[in-house]
């Protein structure tokens, strides 16, 4: 059993093909230059903010100093109410200093990039930038009301990409700096029945594939929920596999690592699932097409159509179809094959040709489809055996047993 864990633990490091795209600006190092700003700096790095940064245009960030950041500090908010607070100063809109003196009629709300994570309830969310007496321009969130931060200088201005400008303090936010639930405490299937994922949620509970799930938070989690349409049309199919492949297919709609969209896109290529184990594979390939991101496998491509949740360690996109493995499904061959002289014989499990016995493609056990006939002797030998599985990602892996009536 444990080398089966190392196998996949170093098959989950082999990403091919890493990112090819080309950074237009990296937040990261535009604020290296600025030592007296490595705080402000260190908590995108850590939230993961800097990722989202780098992925957007026409973005403004409002960087505090190492002296302004220590009322923030001191509150000793958690990781995930620091991304919280911190993308409230990210504007998604491009102010350099000369745009921030030229506000018509005196001040202007800016969508932030917190509003933009749904997290921001009515118009939290927005910072009110207002040009004051004297050629001050002063910052705050529109939930505070109140304008205590201004604008000190410009550090960076690349336009219309990004500008990076010092204002004096952080943004005071109650909204941005309410404790949020951490991760491993999000009730997941909750969450994906309240946002179109209901089929999906049950399934997952139904076959404790859920516990597959939950274990692998800590160590990094990203989900690709099916939208109950899609799910729906796949249940005649999903009735039509074994224990065993029910919860293969749930849990090959999990990535054990954490992988926002803008980690997606700029690191496109296979990745192993939670499904993976040894050699097989379960494995899926992830691949941008325009503005979006693609998950192919070789019989289906499925679109990331929305984001349920994305606190790092753990992220829930929804898709709009079932990812179909290999493993478990044949692509459909429009012509059949001349059925000549080819019969089916018990040690050429991987013939291509359908023969008239049905091909036991749906039927199979999941974890080896090249190397059934064990299994597949004793399911139809006698009407009772136990079996037992391996499933689980990196951090977690345990065995169950059932009967196989
Ligand atoms: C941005 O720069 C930092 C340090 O300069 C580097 O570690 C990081 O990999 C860069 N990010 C990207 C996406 O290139
Ligand atoms: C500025 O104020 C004028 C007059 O009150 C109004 O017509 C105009 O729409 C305002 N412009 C903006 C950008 O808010
Ligand atoms: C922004 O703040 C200024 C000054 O505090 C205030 O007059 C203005 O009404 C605010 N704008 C909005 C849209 O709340
Ligand atoms: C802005 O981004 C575009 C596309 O990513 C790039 O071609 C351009 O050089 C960037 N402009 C500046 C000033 O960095
Ligand atoms: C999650 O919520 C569902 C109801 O939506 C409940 O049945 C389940 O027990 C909850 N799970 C946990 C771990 O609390
Ligand atoms: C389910 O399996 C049965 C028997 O193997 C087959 O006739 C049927 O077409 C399958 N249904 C689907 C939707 O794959
Ligand atoms: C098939 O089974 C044999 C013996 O049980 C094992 O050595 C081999 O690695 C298996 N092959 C695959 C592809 O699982």
């Amino acid at each position: 059993m444990h080398h089966h864990i190392t196998a996949a633990f170093i098959s989950m490091l082999v990403f091919l093909h890493p990112g090819a795209t080309v950074e237009a600006h990296n937040i990261t190092s535009i604020l290296a230059k600025f030592p007296e700003f490595s705080t402000f700096n260190h908590y995108l790095t850590i939230t993961h903010l800097a990722d989202e940064i780098n992925n957007r245009q026409t973005i403004t960030v409002c960087a505090v100093n190492n002296a302004g950041m220590s009322d923030l500090l001191s509150k000793h908010l958690s990781v995930y109410v620091m991304k919280n607070v911190l993308s409230l100063h990210v504007l998604l809109d491009y102010f350099g200093a000369k745009k921030l003196h030229q506000i018509t009629n005196g001040s202007a709300l800016a969508a932030t990039m917190f509003q933009a994570t749904g997290t921001a309830s009515g118009s939290s969310g927005f910072v009110n930038i207002t040009d004051l007496k004297g050629g001050k321009v002063g910052f705050g969130s529109e939930d505070s009301g109140t304008s205590d931060a201004t604008f000190v200088k410009s550090l960076q201005e690349l336009p219309y990409n990004i500008s990076v400008i010092q204002i004096s303090s952080t943004l005071p936010s109650a909204e941005a700096e309410a404790p949020t639930p951490e991760p491993a405490a999000v009730n997941l299937t909750s969450l994906m029945s309240a946002h179109g994922c209901k089929n999906f949620a049950e399934a997952l509970l139904a076959f404790d594939a859920m516990n597959t799930y939950a274990g692998n938070i800590d160590g990094g989690l990203s989900v690709f929920c099916p939208l109950d349409d899609a799910f729906k049309g796949f249940m005649p199919k999903y009735k039509n596999l074994t224990v065993a492949g029910k919860q293969s297919l749930l849990e090959y709609h999990g990535v054990p690592v954490y992988q926002s969209m803008p980690m997606l896109r700029s690191s496109n290529g296979m990745m192993n699932t939670l499904a993976t184990d040894g050699a097989s594979r379960y494995d899926f390939t992830v691949q941008n097409d325009g503005n979006d991101v693609t998950i192919k496998t070789s019989i289906v491509t499925a679109k990331i159509v929305g984001t349920l949740i994305d606190q790092q360690p753990l992220v829930i996109f929804t898709i709009n179809k079932v990812l179909l493995p290999k493993e478990l499904f044949k692509r459909d061959i429009a012509p059949a094959p001349a059925p000549e002289a080819n019969p089916p014989t018990a040690d050429s499990p991987k013939k291509k040709h359908k023969s008239p016995p049905v091909p036991a493609s749906l039927n199979s056990p999941a974890d080896s489809p090249e190397n059934a006939s064990a299994d597949e002797e004793a399911d139809s030998n006698n009407g009772v055996g136990i079996k037992g599985f391996r499933f689980g990602g990196l951090g977690l892996s345990f065995w169950f047993a059932y009967l196989v009536m």
